[in-house]
């Protein structure tokens, strides 16, 4: 069945915008919600409830794509004496609890009957079994903790959402504000990153639930 219906969250976003320029461009009726445009602060729960329950849906398509590397202004951690706590409370917040505010309210949004997708961008540097270079704590245990809820909520929704697939995506490195201190690393535009999640999310049922994937479609470690 095609995709007729989708939610991006964070369609401010660089990656947020190519996936709703995409959509469109298929004919897929978007509806994009971001804290710049309609003032969803993902760490506000107040905020993601005023915001996604004024949307009735079903969606059979809601891609999460709200996530900060570090706060305004900081670098994410190269060592141990670099963490500091204000900075790591609020990346798990966007990254962590902002995914889990959100899930919160994908039972309602999702379709009951028929095949649907609720994809939650997460990042390769989540992977604890995949840790080889160390640093990036906080952004790192934010991502795994957040594979995590992705995991548990695939468990809880799929016993009421059969079709339903819910699913952690790893997007690739993109050239978006995310990654503009790093010149020196190969990026991927965020059109392209787009199409390439896209394929992968065209390619996932209900099997594929509650597991992690990256932008080529090959599977993760936790
Ligand atoms: N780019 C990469 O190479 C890369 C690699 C791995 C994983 N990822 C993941 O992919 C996702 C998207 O990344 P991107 O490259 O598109 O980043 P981006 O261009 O910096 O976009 C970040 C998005 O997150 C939103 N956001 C930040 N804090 C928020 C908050 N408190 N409440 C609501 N929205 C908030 C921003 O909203 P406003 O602008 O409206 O404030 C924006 O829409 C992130 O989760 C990131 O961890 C990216």
């Amino acid at each position: 069945m095609a995709m007729k219906t989708a939610l991006v969250i964070g369609a401010s976003g660089g990656i947020g915008a190519a996936m709703t320029t995409s959509l469109s461009g298929r004919g897929v009726d978007v509806t994009g919600v971001s804290r710049s445009v309609d003032g969803l602060d993902v760490t506000d729960q107040g905020s993601v409830d005023r915001v996604l329950g004024a949307l009735h849906g079903p969606f059979d398509f809601l891609f999460v794509a709200s996530g900060v590397l570090a706060p305004n202004g900081a670098e994410p951690e190269k060592s141990l004496g670099q963490i500091s706590a204000a900075q790591m409370a609020h990346v798990l917040a966007v990254n962590t609890i902002g995914p889990a505010m959100i899930l919160r309210h994908a039972p309602r949004l999702l379709p009951r009957k028929g095949r649907s997708v609720l994809a939650v961008l997460t990042a390769r540097v989540g992977s604890i079994g995949d840790n080889q270079l160390g640093g990036w704590y906080s952004y790192r245990a934010s991502k795994a903790a957040a594979n995590q809820i992705v995991r548990t909520a695939a468990i809880e929704i799929g016993r009421s959402h059969r079709e339903a697939a819910v699913i952690a995506l790893h997007p690739g490195t993109v050239a978006t504000p995310f990654t503009e201190n790093y010149p020196g690393h190969r990026k991927v535009a965020p059109a392209a990153a787009a199409e390439n999640l896209l394929r992968v999310i065209d390619g996932v049922g209900p099997e594929h639930s509650g597991r992690f994937f990256d932008w080529a479609g090959e599977e993760v470690p936790w």
